[in-house]
């Protein structure tokens, strides 16, 4: 798989709770490859939270500075790159992540996301008292965008290690 792709990275893209991180560093780690994850990138860069971020700056403000991490990663040579759920939106980041890496949309069923996110207060965009209705928006308007990405793995709730078993079989 590593020889099939090159120089090329492996880009996860997907809702937020998808498990982009958990699966990337298990993915990362068999394929020998480094793992980053671009919000940590960012978080790290700005010395804030994305929390802090949004409420400082904006959104608009975030999605730019998170374009830019984005393509100085995927210059980086080969690795594979955890992205914000939102990142995938902004067509020049696409622009970016097609330049440099393989897609992959992680879409566990809504129900496992819900589960997810429910465990964590600390996505700005989720800071309501509707916290599933505001996801099923969200998904809904996001998915047909993520669909463009050049692999789409579905999965149930099960191991991260199945899905990573599922990612590897597709880029072969
Ligand atoms: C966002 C997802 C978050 C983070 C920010 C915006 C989104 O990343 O980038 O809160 O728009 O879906 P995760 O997908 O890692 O939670």
């Amino acid at each position: 798989v590593a020889a099939a792709l090159g120089s090329r990275s492996v880009v996860l893209v997907g809702m937020m709770g998808a498990g982009k991180t958990s699966v990337g560093k298990r993915l990362a780690a068999r394929l020998g490859l480094p793992f980053v994850d671009a919000d940590a990138e960012i978080e790290a860069g700005a010395q804030l939270t994305i929390s802090e971020i949004f409420e400082r700056f904006g959104e608009a403000y975030f999605r730019e500075g998170e374009r830019r991490v984005i393509a100085r990663l995927l210059n980086g040579g080969p690795q594979v790159l955890a992205t914000g759920g939102g990142a995938f939106m902004n067509a020049a980041t696409r622009d970016a992540i097609a330049a440099g890496g393989v897609s992959i949309w992680l879409k566990p069923e809504v129900e496992v996301l819900l589960a997810r996110v429910r465990k964590k207060a600390n996505r700005p965009l989720l800071q309501t008292d509707d916290q599933e209705g505001a996801l099923r928006r969200i998904l809904a308007d996001r998915a047909p965008i993520y669909a463009l990405a050049d692999i789409t793995i579905e999965s149930r709730d099960g191991p991260h290690e199945s899905v990573v078993d599922q990612t590897l079989r597709r880029l072969a």
